[in-house]
């Protein structure tokens, strides 16, 4: 006597959002139903979500050659975009949110490497403070997370940490072997901050003296990260010291640079791409934060003026990964210990830092793709791996 399952026969709404997705068409005119693209549609009230499957995609490279394919360069962000549209089209949906099966390729880690099983270290950085480093670093770790990889989140800014507030966490993490540290965890994602390690005074006293500078050290190689997609670094401003003791104790997939538009953070991003550059740290990609504003109109003013993100990229020969608005809620949900992305999935200013989070696992999986072969591309992935930094010895 079972009762029919839902699998058998989904609501309407549920229907109507399978096939809304499965007519999308790709650039040769074939659909994602066609492909067997998306699959475990599901809806929760008005939020939809569903799995994309991105051998669907291979598969059709086999047959019918690169050129037929979605864009090559960007599935996620490119075929994302469209299913959202098209699921968010269909009355009753409010927001539509992919998840991603694929076998991501790891860096390339050194023999030696702290991290063997996180296959991606990624750090968000800038020369500037207050740019939005910390912002950017939570909730792109937090979309990352919602697009179904594994992802750790590690505070590397020992003196001024921002994650146990941005998160709402204020536990202390404990070790079940007497060796390694357990991570914290939020959201799915897991954590690691001095600010964890602070909270009375005498533990103060102690972190603050020569245990201080191996704190880092000891995120690295005594937490239990266990089997991550991405490690998400937010780093100190500062052209400084912790990416280089990072890119001289591991091979770091590559660095997020955040800017905001206007010249005066440009300058000293400028320098943090050279930098990175002088320690073979690759530039995956420009974060131009706080770079519009929309008002209540919905007219659009450029606050801070424009071009900034564009400028860095073009000097770190890296894609602009996107322009995140000045949006109020970033600030009131950062402040509550909720990041944006998961507390109002469906806003336009968490969409924007979801479309970052695909383009930067577009850049992500071409560049661990192309670095697997004997020739080290230094590109961040930009201009189908062509262009190189002119990297310093
Ligand atoms: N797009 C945005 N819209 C509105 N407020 C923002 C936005 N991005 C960041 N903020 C706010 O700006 C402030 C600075 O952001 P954040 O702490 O992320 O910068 P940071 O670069 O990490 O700073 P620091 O250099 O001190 O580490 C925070 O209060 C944050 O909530
Ligand atoms: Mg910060």
């Amino acid at each position: 006597m079972a009762s029919p399952s839902t699998h058998d026969s989904p609501d309407p709404l549920t229907k109507a959002v399978t096939e809304a997705l499965h007519a999308v068409k790709l650039p040769d005119g074939t659909s994602v139903g066609e492909l067997g693209l998306v699959r475990d549609v599901a809806l929760l009230g008005s939020q939809a979500s569903f799995t994309v499957d991105l051998a669907g995609l291979g598969a059709r490279e086999d047959h019918a050659g690169k050129d037929a394919r979605a864009d090559q360069t960007s599935p996620r962000a490119t075929i994302g975009a469209a299913l959202r549209a098209a699921a968010m089209a269909v009355p009753g949906v409010t927001t539509a949110e992919a998840r991603w099966s694929d076998d991501l390729a790891g860096r390339p880690a050194k023999p030696d490497d702290p991290l063997p099983d996180v296959k991606n270290v990624i750090l968000v950085m800038s020369g500037k403070g207050g740019v939005g480093k910390s912002t950017t670093a939570t909730n792109l770790a937090l979309a990352l997370r919602r697009a179904g990889y594994r992802v750790g989140l590690l505070d590397a800014d020992i003196y001024g940490p921002s994650l146990p507030t941005m998160l709402g966490v204020s536990g202390r993490p404990v070790s079940l072997d007497g060796k390694s540290i357990e991570p914290l965890e939020r959201f799915g994602v897991k954590l690691m901050s001095i600010g964890f390690l602070l909270e009375d005074a005498r533990q103060a006293v102690i972190w603050r003296g020569p245990m201080l500078h191996g704190a880092l050290q000891q995120f690295l190689n005594d937490v239990n990260w266990g089997a991550l997609d991405f490690l998400v670094l937010d780093l100190p401003p500062g052209t400084g010291d912790v990416a280089l003791t990072l890119s001289q104790k591991l091979a770091v997939t590559g660095a997020v640079i955040v800017t905001t538009p206007q010249n005066v953070a440009t300058d000293d991003v400028f320098k943090s791409v050279s930098m990175c550059t002088k320690v073979n740290i690759p530039i995956l990609g420009v974060v131009e934060n706080m770079s519009f504003f929309i008002d209540s109109a919905g007219v659009r003013h450029e606050l801070f003026g424009k071009g900034g993100g564009q400028a860095i990229a073009d000097f770190a020969m890296a894609p602009l990964l996107g322009q995140i608005p000045i949006d109020a809620s970033v600030r009131e949900w950062g402040d509550k210990g909720t990041p944006v992305v998961q507390a109002a999935p469906s806003s336009s200013i968490a969409q924007s830092f979801v479309e970052v989070a695909e383009r930067l696992v577009d850049v992500v999986s071409s560049r661990n793709v192309e670095t697997a072969g004997p020739t080290i591309d230094r590109s961040g992935g930009a201009g189908g791996g062509k262009r190189r930094l002119p990297v310093a010895k």
